[in-house]
């Protein structure tokens, strides 16, 4: 019954209304014989993008093609909240990488979106943005070209475009007052149809950290969204603030923009690769898709462009497949070279880290807490909650609202030391070898990871910008003992590659976490950091006890290794930077027009194309570079010979 229930009303929640799903084309008989504008991917980037061209440019035709389906899209912390199992397993892709050697041999367990709305249909909801510091760091890494471009991509360049990419709703006062919520509308502005908003509840023992934070000197920041947020953060969520629903970008992006007359999205069909029968000169190329409904392939003609956002994960593995890769690579996969690109699938980070945990011998006794949902008649009214209109309760949480941001000069006295051994593994050369074997020899690729070293020593001196994230992410169904030290800005770098075996199915991940051992002195310094919460007034009048890393390894700096490697988690969730904004004299894919470097009528749009992971979750960050892409991609069309 409550199943049925949950199913019809995230239908409902997604397609708006029944004779919206009558738009969607299901077969490729259904589509015009040719587009101006094919988008491969309809995520949290590429529909922000279809939306804006397709509105912008009326007499243009947009197509978008969508490997996943659009009917349901349970987020992994909806009810039952399982999220290793969801409700709904063809919502999305699950990716178990190769072993990391350096963490013994763990592998990372990552999810992407696969439906209409992308990632931003199944994530945590936790809505925000990374500091402006690590913005400007993206223009830093790629040299003189990215910074003297006409296109910016550092803070000054960006924040428009985050401002455009989401309508801020403040919550009323009496709910700001009830929580301590704070914000500065100054942060938003935008018209779109995308929401962030306070959830109407909150854990009564919330307040418990954030005395403890504040107690550890980490300052409250009243706005985290516009630029500066190192200290303790309220984080919005991306919700209806009416209704308290996801808002993500198959409804607001989709959904909520038809009927439109110029604007298609083909489900069901996987973007094999795109083909230039005369060369990556000639112009838009063609995208041959592949239904996975009757097995047979169909070739897509885009009159004006070709863009790409089909995730971190799945861009760089279209872009192997059609020939635009490291040559080496695509020589021994027998796929003939059209771009010699060693930056595809090149670069991957993601947040990772280990935890806190502790107990409480004199747990706080506040109603409700976590713990109250482990009485049923509790459990029951949050279910019942959530899928009421509006929803209430629990389960409006999704992730949790609150985080502490960090920086490693206020974790650690001796930073200094960490940033000098960063400096010294690129002066001394010992930083190719952290590389991928295959790149060590590629000149482009060691002076584009030297660059990016150090831009992030000079990132990481900064007292503002934050380099440790612990979200308060409440278990909802026991008392919040666990915190979470992710590293912001790793130094490793890994890969995305076909699978050679099968091309078609999902590329291999080989994270290689910890292949840059100064990864380790960073999680030590965040991990040393963080048990102080345990030291403080707060917490020790309610006897949390730290259980690991545990008194008896707190001094020794192998044996906090150790704990890393033994309990580090290999992926938040945060894939990004495979096909890199970068020039391509330093290992990138794409320059700040989007365009790829030698090819034509192509371009890539998600959170591929970031050079460096931001001190945030990604889904506010893969928005802004959607509407930043649109404005590049309409400005160009506009002008006049077009
Ligand atoms: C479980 C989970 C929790 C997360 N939690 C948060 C959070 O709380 N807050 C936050 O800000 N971020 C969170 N994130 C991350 C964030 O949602 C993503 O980084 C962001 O949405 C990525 O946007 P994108 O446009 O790059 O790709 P996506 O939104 O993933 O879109 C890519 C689209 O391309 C499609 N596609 C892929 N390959 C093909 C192909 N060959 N042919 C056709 N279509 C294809 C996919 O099906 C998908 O729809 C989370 C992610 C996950 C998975
Ligand atoms: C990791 O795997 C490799 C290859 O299988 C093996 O040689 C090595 O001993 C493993 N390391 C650990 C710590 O298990
Ligand atoms: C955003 O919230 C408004 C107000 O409730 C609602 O009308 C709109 O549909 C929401 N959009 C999305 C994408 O959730
Ligand atoms: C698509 O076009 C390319 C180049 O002309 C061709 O090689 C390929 O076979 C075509 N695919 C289909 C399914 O028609
Ligand atoms: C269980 O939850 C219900 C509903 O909130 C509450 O009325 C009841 O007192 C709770 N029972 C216990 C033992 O806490
Ligand atoms: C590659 O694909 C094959 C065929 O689907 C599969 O059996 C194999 O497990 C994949 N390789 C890896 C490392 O996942
Ligand atoms: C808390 O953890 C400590 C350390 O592991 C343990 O000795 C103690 O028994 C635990 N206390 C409770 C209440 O679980």
């Amino acid at each position: 019954m409550s199943l049925l229930k949950i199913g019809f009303v995230s239908l409902a929640a997604l397609v708006g209304a029944t004779e919206q799903l009558g738009s969607i084309k299901r077969q490729t008989t259904q589509l015009r014989s040719s587009y101006d504008f094919v988008i491969v991917g309809a995520g949290t980037s590429g529909l922000t993008i279809a939306d804006r061209l397709s509105q912008a440019l009326p007499s243009k035709t947009v197509l978008v093609v969508e490997y996943g389906k659009v009917e349901n899209c349970p987020g992994p912390f909806d009810p039952p909240t399982n999220w290793l199992e969801p409700a709904d397993s063809a919502s999305r892709w699950v990716f178990n990488s190769l072993p990391s050697t350096e963490m013994k041999n763990k592998t990372a367990f990552v999810t992407v979106g696969q439906v209409v709305g992308g990632s931003s249909c199944i994530n945590g909801m936790f809505f925000d943005r990374g500091s402006r510091f690590d913005y400007d760091a993206w223009t830093d890494a790629g040299g003189p070209e990215l910074a003297g471009s006409d296109v910016k991509w550092d803070w000054k360049g960006l924040f428009p475009y985050f401002k455009k990419s989401v309508k801020f709703t403040k919550p009323s006062p009496s709910v700001a007052q009830k929580y301590g919520y704070t914000w500065d509308e100054s942060a938003y502005g935008g018209s779109t149809d995308i929401n962030s908003s306070y959830p109407l509840f909150q854990w009564a023992d919330q307040p418990v950290l954030r005395d403890g934070w504040e107690e550890m000197g980490i300052k409250p920041v009243k706005e985290c969204a516009g630029g500066d947020k190192e200290g303790i953060c309220w984080v919005p969520a991306s919700q209806n603030p009416v209704t308290g629903r996801r808002s993500h970008a198959g409804l607001g992006h989709y959904a909520n923009v038809l009927p439109r007359s110029n604007y298609d999205l083909l489900v069901n069909h996987q973007a094999i690769r795109v083909v230039y029968p005369k060369g990556p000169q000639s112009g838009a190329p063609i995208l041959e898709v592949l239904s996975r409904g009757d097995g047979t392939k169909f070739n897509i003609t885009a009159k004006a462009e070709v863009i790409i956002s089909a995730g971190a994960l799945h861009t760089p593995a279209i872009l192997q497949r059609s020939g635009i890769g490291p040559a080496a690579f695509l020589r021994d996969a027998g796929i003939p070279l059209v771009l010699d690109l060693p930056g595809v699938g090149s670069n991957l980070q993601d947040h990772s880290g280990p935890p806190v945990n502790f107990n409480y011998t004199n747990p706080p006794d506040f109603f409700p807490s976590p713990a109250a949902m482990l009485n049923a008649t509790f459990k029951a009214d949050a279910i019942a909650g959530f899928n009421e209109t509006p929803a209430r309760g629990p389960y409006t949480l999704s992730l949790g609202n609150s985080a502490i941001y960090v920086s490693l000069p206020h974790m650690n006295p001796q930073y200094a030391t960490i940033i000098a051994k960063i400096r010294n593994a690129v002066s001394s050369g010992a930083a190719a070898s952290y590389l991928p074997t295959e790149y060590r020899s590629l000149p482009a690729m060691v002076s584009g990871y030297n660059a990016q070293l150090l831009t992030l020593a000079d990132l990481l001196s900064n007292p503002q910008a934050p380099n440790l994230e612990s979200p308060w992410a409440t278990s909802h169904i026991s008392p919040a003992t666990t915190v979470w030290s992710f590293l912001l800005h790793p130094l490793s770098r890994g890969t995305v590659r076909l699978n050679l075996t099968s091309p078609l199915s999902q590329p291999l991940l080989d994270y290689r976490m910890g292949s840059n051992p100064i990864d380790f002195d960073l999680h030590t310094t965040g991990l040393r950091f963080l048990r102080r919460l345990l030291d403080t007034p707060t917490m020790k009048k309610y006897g949390a006890t730290e259980v690991s890393p545990g008194a008896a390894i707190a001094g020794d700096d192998a044996a906090l290794v150790e704990y890393v490697k033994d309990q580090i988690i290999l992926s938040f969730q945060h894939p990004c930077c495979t096909a890199p904004m970068l020039p391509k004299g330093r290992g990138g894919v794409v320059g700040a027009d989007l365009k790829v470097h030698g090819a034509r009528g192509l371009r890539v749009a998600d959170m591929s194309v970031a050079p460096l992971l931001v001190g945030s979750h990604t889904s506010a960050t893969a928005y802004a570079i959607g509407e930043k892409a649109a404005d590049i991609i309409v400005k160009e069309w506009k002008k006049p010979g077009h």
